[in-house]
């Protein structure tokens, strides 16, 4: 039942207010874990998410989960962090990176006690398998078997598991409900409005945390392994809000999405054996990378596929891809391993695995940038005087937030271990931060109508642009501009492309004007969200004159530790002028060596080879 009716450019608006505890925004598996650890504690917590939580994109990770357990051999945490900072390309937060790589097993065998069903060894233990840029010795290696699997279906697992322990510990869902924008009083977040889908009636929440877990921002890209729902809707929320995005040029290209289809084939297929192949028939990864080889990191497969493909050598017709081959691996191994990528293999590129090479290509997979936060998930402001400012009553985790654990590329099956590690630290804060006993903040309806004005304003666009004629010229920039290999001229021209969108967005045409199942409405939100992204990207990379990690330049290829080595902060205002500014990276670690600590000296800057 609707609290007030409120009348707006003639139109009626039917208002439900609430107030929590803590309010999640999304219920991927950074959200959920949050959630999760938030309601086991008694806080009064809300969940909102625009898809049915165990359809949000983790269902569709698929290798696995990176934890030092040392089931199938030696490991240590310590190797892990190691690991994860030489991948960064040394962008990342030290004390963030050990958190993760420390806290890593204990959130794995939290997900186990929970009922996440993992694959398991002959003797019952988790089962794990090599992924690329994870090895043993400080580097040294052989490739080490870190990532914990559940098949090729470990975020299914554990998403299902984690929404199923939400609802056991009385989480609220608000499901299939849009959030709009952030309530900001005095520079605190106290709450956050939105949309349910179904109904059409708009709920305030008041809150005394909020948490932003909505994800990556892979659709501003044309082809990528993104789910169609991952808009960055928190970070189009932040930038609104007058706050920063954190490192948004560091965007992660996956070596193997399917040619022409851009669905993910899960790097566990290299793990288990599989390799790359060109024209030629060579396994041209031994060239680029003698150690690591198939399994070295993602942004440098990427560049050698991209390589091997503008040298002449990539296969099909058109020659403008390359092969991935698991025919050699015993039938049996793909059975049980790997049933999910034998079935897209399938049915996107018609390939049966067992006899035929998977046609491949780089494709947009994930973002290292977004929301900058500490490693309990708080969300930063920084001032001139103070980098590491907290923005009060505000938290993102996930691949929305940027802690910054992955830097300049993050290493593959680190994202699943960074939901659960930072969602459960969040969780944790919160429940140091959080009073229960005080007074929820009284709702800001000040707050509230500016957003509602802005909604209204886009409710009514009334333009001769498409919303879809409009994304598409977005994606294309994006794709083209903001690509695996970048110049100054292709990036001028990106910011050119991208900021000519932005003026489009004022002659938008949205057709449908009803508050029910709405898409056309939902992805003209989506759209704004998505250009907060695209332009960050865009301008934040034209910036950046080095090359580190996924941000490749060709007329800067060297990585340059003495002017690049901190974080760009991008803040854009509402006519989409965007204002660079930098913050140191954190390179001290938590624990001291006499404390049991890495030997500074391990993880300073140097080459990164594999
Ligand atoms: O290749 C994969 O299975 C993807 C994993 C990841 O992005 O961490």
């Amino acid at each position: 039942m609707a609290d007030a009716t409120v009348k707006k450019a003639g139109a009626a608006y039917e208002y439900v207010d609430h107030a929590f505890d803590v309010v999640v925004v999304g219920a991927g598996g950074a959200g959920l874990r949050a959630t999760l650890g938030m309601a086991e504690q008694g806080l009064k917590t809300a969940c909102i998410t625009k898809v049915f939580p165990t359809r949000s994109h983790t269902v569709a990770a698929q290798g696995g989960i990176a934890a030092s357990l040392q089931n199938m051999g030696p490991d240590h945490w310590q190797w892990h962090l190691y690991d994860t900072v030489k991948g960064s390309d040394w962008l990342g937060d030290v004390d963030a990176m050990e958190y993760l790589a420390r806290e890593a097993p204990a959130a794995v065998y939290e997900l186990e006690h929970y009922g996440v069903p993992f694959s398991r060894t002959e003797d019952g233990r988790i089962y794990q398998r090599p992924f690329g840029g994870h090895m043993q010795n400080f580097g040294d290696g052989p490739p080490v078997q870190r990532t914990c699997a559940a098949a090729d279906r470990t975020g299914h697992a554990i998403l299902h598991t984690l929404y199923g322990q939400s609802v056991k510990n009385h989480a609220q869902f608000f499901i299939e409900y849009f959030a709009i924008d952030l309530i900001m009083t005095d520079g605190a977040c106290t709450g956050v409005v939105a949309w349910n889908l179904e109904d059409g009636t708009i709920h305030r929440f008041a809150a005394k945390m909020v948490v932003l877990a909505t994800g990556g921002y892979g659709r501003a890209y044309f082809s990528c392994t993104s789910a169609h729902t991952c808009t960055g809707d928190g970070n189009g929320m932040i930038a609104r809000a007058g706050l920063p995005l954190q490192d948004m040029e560091f965007v992660q290209f996956h070596p193997t999405g399917i040619y022409g289809a851009g669905c993910l084939i899960t790097e566990g297929v290299r793990g288990e054996g599989g390799y790359l192949v060109n024209s030629e028939g060579e396994r041209f990864m031994e060239r680029y990378a003698p150690s690591a080889k198939d399994l070295a990191s993602r942004d440098v497969v990427s560049r050698c596929m991209t390589v091997e493909i503008r040298e002449g050598r990539g296969v099909g017709k058109e020659k403008d891809h390359i092969y991935l081959h698991l025919d050699h691996l015993d039938p049996a191994v793909i059975h049980e391993r790997l049933p999910g990528i034998a079935e897209s293999a399938r049915i996107f590129a018609g390939v049966d695995v067992t006899r035929e090479p998977i046609p491949v290509l780089p494709t947009v997979h994930y973002n290292m940038g977004g929301i900058p936060t500490n490693y309990w998930g708080e969300v930063l402001n920084p001032t001139r005087d103070d980098p590491d400012a907290v923005a009060p009553g505000l938290m993102a985790v996930g691949e929305a937030a940027c802690a910054s654990v992955h830097g300049a590329n993050r290493l593959g099956s680190n994202s699943l271990i960074d939901l659960v590690v930072f969602g459960r630290a969040a969780a944790i804060r919160a429940g140091k931060v959080v009073d229960r006993d005080a007074k929820v903040p009284p709702l800001n309806k000040a707050a509230c109508e500016k957003i509602m004005d802005r909604f209204d304003r886009i409710r009514h666009a009334n333009g001769s642009t498409p919303t879809a004629a409009l994304r598409e010229k977005m994606q294309r920039a994006m794709q083209e501009d903001a690509a695996v290999f970048r110049t100054q001229e292709t990036l001028e021209q990106g910011c050119k492309r991208i900021s000519e969108v932005w003026s489009g967005l004022s002659d938008i045409k949205v057709h449908d004007r009803s508050m029910i199942w709405n898409s056309d409405l939902m992805e003209t939100l989506e759209l704004e969200n998505l250009m907060a992204n695209a332009i960050t990207t865009v301008y934040s990379a034209e910036a950046r004159k080095e090359s580190r990690g996924a941000h490749a330049r060709e007329d800067f290829t060297e990585r340059d530790d003495r002017n690049w080595r901190k974080h760009t902060l991008a803040h854009v205002d509402e006519e989409g002028r965007v204002r660079l500014a930098y913050r140191p990276v954190h390179t001290e670690p938590l624990l001291k060596p006499e404390e049991g600590g890495i030997d500074p000296e391990k993880i300073a800057p140097k080459k990164r080879v594999y």
